[in-house]
């Protein structure tokens, strides 16, 4: 029988071009599903277009997602379509009907076409206003309290994932990425914060003088590639125990360790930055978040520290735009 494949929304986006690559390294089939297939960050990320089964297609269209469950043989989906938090909280009519609906869209074909296991990416930012006074760590037994429309739509989506898999008897594997994801995709929807490194590495790429604004404070980052080692983790486990995962990179960077990590990899580098009060109200006494669950259950270790990190995006990025 032929091998069932693992469709990918958002396949060609940042985490879902490194998934991709990822599974297909690991023998499995990978089909992507995106609605503005990006073949220059696959081939960058080392994944040749022509070698994926690939779905032009809208989370927002029922059918064609059916159609492309059906078509591909489809075992298992890794949804990971959606708008991020600043285009979000920029246009969140927009933003809550492509993440809260696009999502119901796919929980609905999953569970119409029987498929037994949907992986989920959520973010940290459902729990940012769950602080209380005296709060060491945030682990996954936390009630979650989205402060933001985007964390909103994603914590909407793991009740509704949660919800629907308990109707329907299919696993909600959800995995919560923490801090600011970076890498080197070419989206101008980034969060400023994740801008702001990719232009850094630009600069110091192309040799120019080069003042980034930075008005941030301490933050936790996870690296793109990191984010999809955990989420492949999560998604090809057999059998799960949990199946709500915190996934980090332990610890806060703040925006001197970037440029320390910059400095290192380009040591003439001219890139400065300008720094501000914090306009993101990041509660002063933020607890860090636990991420033993995903190292016992799952095995994930982030493995890119910020210095071996800005080395692969600065690479990735030097073959993504020819610099
Ligand atoms: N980037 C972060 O900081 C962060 C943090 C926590 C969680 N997440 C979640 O991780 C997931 C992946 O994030 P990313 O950084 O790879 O995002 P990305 O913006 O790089 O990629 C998203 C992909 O989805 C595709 N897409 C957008 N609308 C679509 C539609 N209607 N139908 C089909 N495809 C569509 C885009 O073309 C793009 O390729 C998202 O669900 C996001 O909410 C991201």
């Amino acid at each position: 029988m032929a091998q069932k494949s693992i469709l990918v929304t958002g396949g060609t986006g940042l985490v879902g071009a490194y998934v991709v690559g990822m599974l297909q390294a690991r023998g499995e089939r990978p089909v992507i599903f995106d609605v503005a297939v990006n073949e220059r960050l696959l081939r960058a990320v080392g994944v040749d277009p022509a070698s994926v089964e690939t779905v032009r297609g809208d989370i927002l269209d029922l059918p064609q997602l059916v159609s492309a469950i059906r078509d591909h043989d489809v075992g298992q989906v890794i949804h990971l379509a959606a708008f991020l938090g600043e285009e979000v909280q920029r246009r969140p009519y927009t933003g809550v009907r492509l993440n809260l609906m696009g999502t119901v869209n796919v929980l609905e074909a999953v569970r119409l076409e029987n498929v037994p296991r949907l992986t989920f990416p959520s973010s940290g930012t459902v729990y940012l206003g769950s602080f209380a006074e005296g709060l060491q760590s945030i682990d996954e037994t936390i009630p979650i309290n989205p402060p933001s429309v985007y964390a909103a739509t994603k914590g909407g989506c793991e009740f509704l994932g949660n919800a629907y898999a308990k109707m329907y008897g299919f696993e909600f594997v959800c995995i919560r990425y923490v801090g600011g994801l970076y890498g080197p995709s070419p989206t101008t929807m980034k969060a400023t914060r994740e801008q702001a490194i990719q232009d850094m590495i630009r600069a110091a790429l192309k040799g120019e003088d080069a003042t980034v604004n930075w008005p941030y404070g301490p933050t936790e980052v996870l690296y793109g590639k990191d984010a999809a080692t955990a989420t492949v983790l999560a998604a090809l486990k057999p059998d799960h125990k949990d199946r709500l995962f915190h996934i980090g990179c332990a610890g806060m960077v703040t925006g001197d360790d970037i440029l320390a990590a910059l400095k290192k990899e380009f040591p003439e580098s001219r890139v400065t930055l300008k720094k501000g009060s914090d306009p993101m109200a990041y509660p002063a006494n933020r607890p860090l978040t636990d991420l033993s669950r995903a190292s016992e259950q799952l095995g994930f270790e982030a493995e890119y520290t910020l210095d071996k990190a800005l080395g692969d995006y600065a690479e990735t990025m030097r073959k993504l735009e020819g610099l």
